[in-house]
């Protein structure tokens, strides 16, 4: 893990795991979310030299496993970043996993359970698969080479994503710091734990040994000056191989990630968002940057944290007031994946929602194209925030923007209407629309948008008519 490119950004992100764990239907899920190419080692084997049980019948296991490390080089030698599934035995082989090495592939471990993988396999004409207990042995004998072989263990779609992007999210996470934080404890304190000061109260970050220097920055919003930056870059000590560990909400991970991006043109950092806003949103990704007099988040820099560590339980402490400022963006997020995630239990709700977007930046991380489509109803709620003078808040116009948005696509609006319960909100309606416009990218009587045609299918860069999205715009302002 480098501090330009943590996880797989960039690089092949491999699956390896037994028989049954399920590598092909997350690898090709996972592919179609980052927008990657997918192989399958075992389906192009298939392809191209016929079914699997009849080349171990015929020319013997030696065989098979010499056109499978074939196939691996083959898949890795591809330019554009891939998403490669192995088959079980494959990382047994030690060339195999030199391959992986020299390739520099981010490698993850799909694992599952004996008994399940028994049941999904058995009766299926797998060659290994066949005996019930040669395949539990063949199950104990290969975890110790996965374990080898992999930078991190996931059971689904979602830890794919995250481990993907370096994101850990697991309750009680923010009390094992410093066992998670990248870098090895060289017994000498590396970190500088830059934090929101109301939140350092509250939750005191496990760094011990760790913790060379603590920087509290003013609760919230309030942290995204120039000055503020000034007195960290003026007060930091770290030395270019330390790390600068952020805690707190969407405002400090952005001050503190900014800071990390220019402090001696640039050190490691890790985020520990403490809000449901920085958890499922403004923590992932690597956009970091401060506030101006003239606007919001004018100054900034991509800088991708070396890890996130995400603490649901950190929320328990949470107002609800920022809590809905969250469940925006999880409604966002429910509504671009296709899935109803505003319905899960936090741990869950989190991940996924964390997940979905660690997809979108995996495919698109400097936002050239898709990652546009996490501004679902955002063109909206600039416009109204700018015109309020920012008395209303992100969240709140978000919840107002996805009204707008859901019905220019001609799609209901009562899931918003239900979790967030936005009402109008009065500004001056020309303002509004002159900020719009500000925002829009086009030209000639034209506004792009985001639109959701369907759940899960959104679409970015459409073109409307001003007049349409004048109305849009209009209906959710109160006379
Ligand atoms: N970089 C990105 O991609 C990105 C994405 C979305 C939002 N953002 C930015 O995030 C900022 C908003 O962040 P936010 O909504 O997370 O809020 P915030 O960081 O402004 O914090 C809001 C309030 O919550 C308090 N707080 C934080 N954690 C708490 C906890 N666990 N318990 C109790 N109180 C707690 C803070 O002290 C503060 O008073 C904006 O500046 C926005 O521009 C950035």
């Amino acid at each position: 893990v480098t501090p330009s490119s943590p996880g797989a950004l960039g690089r092949h992100l491999a699956l390896i795991g037994f028989m049954g764990a399920g590598k092909t239907t997350i690898g090709r899920e996972v592919a179609r979310l980052t927008e990657r190419p997918f192989v399958d080692l075992d389906e192009e084997i298939a392809r191209r030299h016929g079914p699997i049980p009849q080349i171990f019948a015929a020319h013997g296991e030696p065989a098979f496993r010499r056109l499978e490390s074939e196939e691996l080089a083959r898949a890795l030698a591809l330019p554009a970043p891939t998403v490669v599934a192995l088959g079980g035995g494959a990382p047994v082989a030690a060339g195999n996993r030199r391959l992986l090495a020299s390739h520099d592939a981010f490698v993850v471990w799909v694992d599952v359970d004996a008994r399940e993988a028994w049941e999904r396999t058995r009766g299926g004409g797998r060659p290994l698969a066949a005996d019930h207990d040669a395949f539990h042995r063949l199950y104990e004998e290969r975890r110790p080479l996965y374990a080898e072989a992999a930078q991190a263990r996931v059971a689904d779609v979602a830890g794919v994503l995250l481990a993907a992007l370096a994101i850990i999210v697991e309750r009680g996470a923010s009390t094992r710091l410093e066992e998670l934080l990248p870098g090895e404890d060289r017994g000498t304190p590396d970190v500088a734990l830059i934090a929101d000061e109301h939140v350092l109260g509250l939750h005191p970050p496990a760094l011990a040994r760790r913790l060379a220097e603590t920087h509290p920055v003013p609760a919230g919003e309030r942290a995204k000056t120039a000055d503020v930056v000034e007195s960290l870059w003026r007060a930091l000590r770290l030395g270019r191989d330390g790390h600068v560990v952020a805690l707190g909400g969407g405002s400090t991970t952005d001050v503190a990630g900014f800071v990390a991006a220019t402090y001696l043109r640039g050190v490691e950092w890790v985020a520990v968002p403490t809000t449901l806003v920085g958890q499922v949103d403004a923590a992932i990704g690597g956009k970091t940057g401060i506030d101006l007099p003239e606007g919001k988040n004018l100054v900034g820099a991509f800088h991708l944290p070396a890890l996130v560590a995400v603490d649901p339980d950190l929320l328990a402490t949470l107002s609800p007031e920022e809590r809905r400022q969250g469940m925006a963006e999880v409604v966002k997020t429910g509504l671009l994946a296709g899935e109803p995630l505003w319905e899960l239990d936090d741990l869950e709700l989190v991940r996924r929602a964390a997940a979905f977007k660690a997809a979108v930046v995996l495919g698109d991380p400097h936002e050239e194209g898709r990652r546009a489509i996490l501004n679902l109803g955002h063109t909206f709620a600039h416009a109204l925030e700018t015109a309020s003078g920012y008395a209303v808040r992100h969240g709140d116009a978000v919840a107002l923007g996805l009204l707008a948005a859901l019905r220019l696509s001609g799609q209901p609006t009562d899931v918003v209407e239900e979790v967030l319960r936005p009402e109008p909100i009065r500004v001056d309606r020309e303002r509004a629309w002159s900020a719009l416009g500000r925002d829009k990218k086009a030209a000639g009587g034209r506004t792009r948008v985001v639109l959701l045609p369907e759940p899960g299918r959104p679409e970015y860069g459409v073109e409307l008519p001003d007049t349409e999205v004048r109305a849009a715009l209009d209906a959710l302002i109160a006379d």
